[in-house]
């Protein structure tokens, strides 16, 4: 059985007390009960969970009152909201340094449109991942407020301020100039280096469970950070294969081994990642609904033009021109398909994807020469080939086509969810 969220917005800014809700996490954490740990071999001594993680560095995030949040936003005034997505809308806000000391810090504000349980666990499992992991290619999260008043719940969380927007942003939204080649690189290996400190380098295993280039957020110099840890989930403990869960995620990026069975592994991740290396190749959406059928997933678009193929530069983005390493995309490609193999055991791990890309970006720098892409595109580039009037013609057919897409990307916000087959 399969049944869709989607998170409606319902505004409620109401003056209500803020309190500490340090010990009431793990009552209200949604992490560990609803899933079984599947053994596969006599367990090990198990780690420390991330509750137990978490306590230790709780004392690291500030607790916000409701009324310093609703100052900071100019009561969450329309003119300071940076963004909407299924959890709720993002302001720009000004907070008093700790102590009142020096300047004011520059913040982002997430408020919890929806105070159903579903929600309220997603904010839980943020504030207790977020609270733990510390990592330059993950965003950091300042604090929170848990306000539980007579008239509902508020809860909001506070992050660093990263003035990019999102690497989703840049790619698919026309409004924003093209992104280079060099950029693309640059923040798809800090992405894998991102999830590769989480499946590898902790000291429990982090699994994201939601990579997509909306999660990916760009600060000042374009360097990406991970945000959205609300459905990140504790990995399988030593000597377990898998974690059971229900399925939750996106549509387009989720891995169809885990939406089949509901179990749950890092490589989950990894196959989200080779979706995002696609879309970063072909400058197109994982699933755009407005375009004719066959073309509407991008993965089965893809499956006409491999990576060894003379046809492949047709699915690199056009927005690049020639500005880009077309032997380096190959590879990308390549890549990309590794990591969306079907078997998850025969996916890379991503420490090695972030070795890959690694190499790729050194051979992409190398080839400072125009890449081959006019010998392999096929005749028929139509912009190049048009009188002036022509050209114009069709870019205003292509800008009332965007802004209709657009419009329809908007309302695209919603998450899946599946109970696991239990097996
Ligand atoms: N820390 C931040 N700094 C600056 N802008 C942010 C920050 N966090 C989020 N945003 C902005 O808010 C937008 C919405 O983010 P949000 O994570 O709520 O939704 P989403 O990722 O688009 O969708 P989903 O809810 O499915 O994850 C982002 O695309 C970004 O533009
Ligand atoms: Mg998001």
């Amino acid at each position: 059985m399969k049944c869709f969220y989607y998170f409606k917005d319902r505004n409620r800014n109401r003056e209500q007390k803020s309190a500490p809700i340090l010990k009431n996490l793990s009552k209200f954490d949604g992490i560990s009960e609803t899933e079984r740990i599947t053994k596969s071999s006599c367990s090990a001594t198990s780690p420390r969970s991330m509750p137990e993680l978490y306590e230790q560095k709780a004392q690291n995030l500030r607790v916000f009152t409701y009324s310093e949040l609703r100052q900071a936003t100019n009561n969450f005034s329309r003119l300071l909201k940076v963004g909407e997505g299924g959890f709720g809308c993002v302001y720009k806000g000004s907070i008093k340094p700790l102590e009142g000391k020096g300047d004011n810090l520059i913040v982002a504000i997430k408020k919890l449109n929806k105070d159903g349980f579903q929600g309220h666990k997603q904010w839980v499992a943020e504030v207790q991942f977020l609270g733990v992991v510390e990592h330059p290619n993950l965003v950091k999260l300042i604090g929170y407020c848990a306000v539980d008043g007579e008239r509902g719940i508020q809860r909001l969380l506070v992050y660093e301020y990263m003035p990019n927007k999102s690497l989703e942003d840049h790619l698919f939204n026309r409004a924003f100039p093209t992104l280079s080649w060099e950029r693309r690189l640059q923040i798809v290996l800090g992405a894998a280096q991102g999830l590769a400190y989480l499946h590898e380098e902790l000291e429990i295993q982090v699994i994201y469970r939601d990579f997509k280039s909306s999660n990916v957020l760009l600060d000042d110099d374009f360097k990406p950070k991970l945000s959205d840890f609300g459905l990140a989930r504790e990995g399988p403990s030593p000597g377990h294969t898998h974690v059971s869960t229900g399925v939750v995620g996106t549509y387009g990026y989720a891995a169809p081994d885990y939406i089949e069975t509901g179990h749950l592994t890092s490589k989950s991740d990894v196959w989200s990642f080779g979706v995002v290396l696609y879309e970063i190749l072909a400058g197109r959406r994982s699933l755009e609904r407005d375009r004719p059928r066959a073309e509407q997933r991008l993965l089965d678009w893809l499956k006409q033009y491999p990576a060894d193929s003379r046809k492949f530069a047709i699915i690199i983005d056009s927005r690049l021109e020639d500005k880009y390493s077309l032997n380096a995309a190959r590879k990308i490609a390549k890549l990309a398909d590794s990591c969306l193999a079907k078997s998850a055991k025969d996916r890379p791990k991503m420490s090695k994807v972030v070795e890959t890309l690694k190499q790729i970006a050194e051979v992409s720098s190398v080839e400072s020469s125009p890449t081959k892409y006019s010998e392999d595109k096929p005749k028929e580039e139509p912009m190049k080939q048009m009188g002036d009037s022509e050209s114009a013609k069709r870019r205003l057919a292509h800008l009332a086509k965007i802004s209709e897409h657009i419009g329809g990307v908007s309302r695209r916000r919603f998450m899946m969810m599946q109970r696991a087959k239990v097996t």
